[in-house]
């Protein structure tokens, strides 16, 4: 079998199998991709003469037995590949952690201009970091800073350890465990979160795919800003006086701006979609 027929294969298990895309991947198309490239081993992306190539039947056997049992049990193709990309990087997941696909990467990507100045931030703080993708593409990104990541969960931690170690970026990233700015020192260029912003209710809604992350990651109270809200109050306290603040609060944007109106927020459109992510400088955050 050719490899683009493994491809139309999976596209065709995965959308009979009417799974929910929301962990990184857009269609069944692209994840069907991922999935071919994954048991090939091949990095074939947007490759196309080599979509020609064989695959071998035990390649298929069990591309197929993924394809399973993401249909079956609705468990997000990453948690079973045991990966995900995030700013052009791999990270290891599972269900210590919550899926990388925060759109803040493409801000990151871009060095934040013009928002940062010329040089980049010296000290970055990433709250909630999860499985450390934040932090790997900051201190990837901006070669001169010192980033400091944080969350409260001990086993995501371990995660993000294993993440930054196999980066080489380990040296480069002081991992804390606790609840939100609880130990850091100092003031920071750059404060940066994609926090739990979920509604109690609307997670009972979410589609099955997004019962197998861990909750702590993805609820935060009845209308989503109970650690969004914490963060912007915090913040004035740990900002550098150029510094920014850039925070992810997806569907619960509504619901944030109408509780801090005093607050110029600043929401980028992003390129490569997503919404929900705001900007706010120091001297907005001032009283
Ligand atoms: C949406 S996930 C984001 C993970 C990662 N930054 C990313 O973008 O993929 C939210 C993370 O916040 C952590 N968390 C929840 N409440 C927290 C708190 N009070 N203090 C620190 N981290 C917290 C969770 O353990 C989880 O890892």
């Amino acid at each position: 079998m050719r490899f683009c027929d493994l491809v139309d294969e999976l596209a065709a298990r995965l959308t009979a199998g009417r799974v929910h895309f929301g962990h990184g991947m857009g269609s069944a198309r692209e994840e069907a991709l991922a999935l071919a490239n994954f048991v090939c081993r091949s990095g074939l992306w947007q490759r196309r003469s080599l979509l020609g190539r064989q695959v071998s039947p035990s390649a298929r056997a069990r591309a197929l037995r993924i394809a399973f049992l993401r249909t079956s049990r609705c468990l997000p193709l990453a948690y079973l590949t045991r990966e995900t990309w995030f700013a052009g990087m791999r990270f290891h997941v599972d269900k210590r952690v919550c899926i990388p696909r925060s759109p803040l990467a493409e801000l990151i990507e871009d060095g934040f201009e013009p928002w940062l100045q010329a040089g980049g931030p010296r000290r970055v703080i990433d709250l909630c970091t999860g499985s450390g993708c934040i932090a790997a593409a900051c201190a990837f990104a901006f070669p001169g800073s010192e980033v400091v990541a944080t969350d409260i969960s001990a086993a995501s931690l371990c995660v993000a350890e294993r993440n930054l170690r196999r980066l080489g970026l380990l040296g480069r990233v002081e991992l804390r465990e606790g609840d939100l700015f609880a130990g850091a020192r100092g003031k920071f260029d750059l404060i940066i979160c994609n926090p739990p912003y979920v509604p109690t209710a609307a997670y009972r809604s979410l589609p099955r795919e997004y019962r197998h992350e861990p909750r702590l990651a993805l609820t935060a109270g009845a209308d989503g800003l109970a650690i969004a809200s914490r963060i912007l109050g915090d913040a004035p306290g740990y900002l550098a006086g150029n510094g920014l603040v850039a925070l992810e609060v997806g569907e619960a944007a509504g619901a944030l701006a109408a509780s801090r109106p005093e607050l110029p927020f600043f929401w980028p459109s992003l390129e490569r979609g997503g919404e929900g992510v705001l900007l706010l400088r120091a001297e907005d955050l001032a009283d």
